[in-house]
Order: structure tokens, then C-alpha cells, then sequence
């Protein structure tokens, strides 16, 4: 789950971290509020789950509480890369010496965390790290050992972070590890941290991703999700307890049951989509072990609500939960949603006791319904079928 820069940065205030006071508001007349309260000069900023929105005109300096509305005003419903603006953060302007980037994150391709550091930060660390890769440090970060006041000044040191500053660096460093680990967070991003004329390092922007199977460990964060902006069919597979996530671009929904087989069909739909005009998966839902009539309902009805799904690849390996048992389950799906079943199923049976299974649909005889025996050719006709609507 990726946060707010306001959420992101209540969080570094919680572990120590060093961050301007702010308030977030919804409409103009509050930022005059705030920024009265606040005092002086603030800035107000676009609260969208997007980069670069300064670059939009969704980041603006306002020297009186009267420009602080006007800012708001122009900022509030506002569209950043598809994003509209509901809030907007006040907050307490800095001067800046120089800006920095740093980054905490989980390293997936080298099995590791990462840190990355640069005395050049501010708006374009992408551009960065793409024109000039040695001016972005890049030090990996062993779970174990994680990061004391040593390795944070081996961080900073590679950053080329200024000697004057080496040690509030390392500091801030520290904490935002803490933060890291204590939150089981992903990512901790700071574009940019900055040195201000007095010397004080202070995160003036924050980016934080929450790892949701950690969800557990953190009833709090329950708090931090947005519903205004969630996928509204991922939000619905939440409350089902369904394992779902939307694909882009894709047009074949996808069920199947255990993770290793649903990632395996999403690559055989993928592939076989090229033959039928680049057609791909749309999802991937596991519906698990014991997939009772209901599961396959709920997991039907969440795919089926996408409209840009054509047709729908069930594919079934039998173990404890037999095909027959799943076959049953597709039947009592289908009765289920009745009329609001509308689009083509192709479904793919195999193992334990897959006669009987294939026997309860051809018995069955529903008309959206196909049944095709081997894993290949399901996904060529689910991939054939979508791209023929
Ligand atoms: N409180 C502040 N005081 C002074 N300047 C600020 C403050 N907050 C941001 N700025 C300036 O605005 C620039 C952009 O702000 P910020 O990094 O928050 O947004 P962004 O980089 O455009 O957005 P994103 O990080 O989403 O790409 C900063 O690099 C900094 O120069
Ligand atoms: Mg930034």
C-alpha cells in the first residue's frame, strides 16, 4: 500500500525523524487556517499517490495565509497524471541550502534491501540515476546487521552527502531504518532531504510503501487506507478475503487455484495472446485450496465486474479439493449470478477425480461454459474468445 506524503511523513515524525510542521486540508478556507496557525511563509502541496507533482503546479510557496487560499484553491481538483487532488498539505516552508536524495528499499532481483544516496537530489532522481549513475550511491543493506550509526556513515560518505552535515545525515539515516523496519515498509523514499542554512538535515518530502502481508502485525495501519482511491475491485476481493490483483491492459480474467498454477496461466495467456492480437490477463485470483461453491461465486462475480474482461480462464488442478467438488462449485456459481454472468468461461479440469468433474459440466450444459482439457489450448481459446469480442 503506498501512503500519502502526509501519512508518510506522521510516520517519520513518529520514529524521529525530522520533519516541518503542516496540516492537511480539504478545502481553501482551511489552508487559510492553516497556514494563520502554521505561521509565515508555507507551502502547500497536491496529496496524490503520484510523482512529480511539483513539475504540474501541484507544489506552490504562499508567503500569507490570503495566497495560501488562492494556492489551495488552484491546487484543490486539480488532475495530476490521473489523480485528482482532494487535500492539500500546508506546511511550514524551509529554506534550502541543497537537496538530497535518499531511499530505502527491498532489493527483489538481488534478495536484499538497498540505500541509495545522492547529494544531488530534488526533482528528477529518475533522469539521475539514468544520465549520471555514479552520482547516485548504491549500497545494499543485510536484514540481519540492518543499519547502525557505522553503515549510515558508509551510506553517506557514498552519497557524497557535505562534511558539515555528515552527522545529522547519518542520524536521520538511522531513523529512517527504524522506520522501515518497525513499519514493514517496502519503501522509504526521502526527495528531497534537505540541509537548510542552519545546517538541520529535514525531510521536506516523503514516499512510504507498506508491505500489506505485514498487515497483521499493524492494526494501525487499517487507518491509512484511502477508499476514495482504492480500485474499487480490489477493494471488493479485500472484503472477500480473495487473493486478487488487477493486471493492466488486460482482457482474460483469470481463476485458478494455488499461487504457482495461477502465475503459470497468466504466462501461457500471455503467451497464446500474441497469436490472437496481443490479448493478455487481466488478473490474477487465487481461490485456494478448499474453493467451495461461494469462493468461486465471489471470485466469478469480482472478475466478471471488470469491464475489461472479454472471457474468463478457470483452470483447476484437483488435490484436496477434488474437480468434482470444483465442478459443482462452477454450476452453483453460475446459479448464483444468474443474469449477471455474461461473459464467456472456458474452464480447464485436471486431476483428482477430474472425470466425475468434467461429467457435472458437460451434465450442466451452461451455455457461457467451455471446457477444453489441456492448459495450452484453454488459454488459446480464453485468449481467442476475448479477443473475438
Ligand atoms: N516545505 C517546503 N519548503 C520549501 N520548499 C519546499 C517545501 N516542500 C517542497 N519544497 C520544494 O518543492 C520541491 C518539490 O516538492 P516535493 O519533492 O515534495 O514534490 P515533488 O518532488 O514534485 O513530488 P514527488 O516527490 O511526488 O515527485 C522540492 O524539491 C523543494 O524544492
Ligand atoms: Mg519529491
Amino acid at each position: 500500500m503506498d501512503l500519502y506524503e502526509y501519512q508518510a511523513k506522521d510516520l517519520f515524525a513518529a520514529h524521529g525523524v525530522p520533519v516541518l510542521p503542516g496540516r492537511t486540508v480539504e478545502t481553501a478556507d482551511d489552508a487559510a487556517a492553516a497556514a494563520a496557525e502554521i505561521g509565515g511563509a508555507v507551502v502547500v502541496k497536491a496529496q496524490v499517490k503520484t510523482g512529480g507533482r511539483g513539475k504540474a503546479g501541484g507544489v506552490k510557496l504562499a508567503r500569507t495565509a490570503d495566497e495560501a487560499k488562492d494556492k489551495a484553491g488552484a491546487i484543490l481538483g486539480m488532475d495530476i497524471k490521473g489523480h485528482t487532488v482532494h487535500r492539500v498539505l500546508v506546511t511550514q516552508a524551509s529554506d534550502i541550502e541543497e537537496e538530497y536524495y535518499f531511499s530505502f528499499l527491498l532489493d527483489r532481483s538481488n534478495r536484499t534491501f538497498l540505500a541509495m544516496c545522492s547529494a544531488e537530489g530534488g526533482m528528477e532522481i529518475e533522469q539521475l540515476a539514468v544520465e549520471r549513475p555514479d552520482a547516485l550511491a548504491r549500497i545494499p543493506v543485510d536484514a540481519i546487521t540492518g543499519v547502525d550509526r557505522a553503515k549510515a556513515a558508509e551510506i553517506v560518505a557514498a552519497g557524497k552527502i557535505p562534511a558539515p552535515v555528515a552527522d545529522q545525515a547519518a542520524d536521520v539515516i538511522v531513523k529512517l531504518w527504524e522506520t522501515f523496519v518497525a513499519e514493514d515498509a517496502t519503501l522509504v523514499e526521502v526527495n528531497p532531504l534537505v540541509r537548510d542554512p542552519q545546517d538541520n538535515v529535514i525531510a521536506l518530502d516523503g514516499k512510504v510503501t507498506l508491505d500489506e502481508n505485514a498487515g497483521f502485525r499493524h492494526p494501525d495501519h487499517a487507518a491509512l487506507v484511502d477508499e476514495r482511491t482504492e480500485n474499487p475491485l480490489e477493494a471488493k476481493a479485500k472484503a472477500k478475503n480473495l487473493n486478487y490483483v488487477k493486471l493492466d491492459d488486460g482482457q482474460v480474467g483469470i481463476i485458478g487455484n494455488g499461487a504457482g498454477l495461477v502465475m503459470s496461466t497468466l504466462d501461457v495467456v500471455a503467451y497464446a495472446g500474441e497469436k490472437h492480437g496481443g490479448v493478455k490477463p487481466a488478473n490474477f485470483l487465487d481461490i485456494g485450496g478448499g474453493a467451495s461453491a461461494q469462493v468461486m461465486a465471489d471470485g466469478l462475480d469480482v472478475i466478471l465486474g471488470d469491464p475489461d474482461v472479454k472471457s474468463v480462464f478457470v483452470n483447476v488442478f484437483g488435490g484436496i479439493t477434488a474437480c468434482d467438488a470444483v465442478a459443482t462449485g462452477i454450476v452453483e456459481a453460475l446459479k448464483i449470478l444468474g443474469a449477471s454472468a455474461t461473459k464467456p468461461l472456458v474452464v480447464r479440469l485436471d486431476g483428482n477425480n477430474v472425470l466425475e468433474g468434467r461429467k457435472i459440466l458437460d451434465d450442466a450444459n451452461h451455455p457461457l461454459v467451455t471446457q477444453v482439457d489441456t492448459m495450452d489450448n484453454a488459454a488459446d481459446k480464453a485468449a481467442q474468445l476475448a479477443a473475438g469480442a
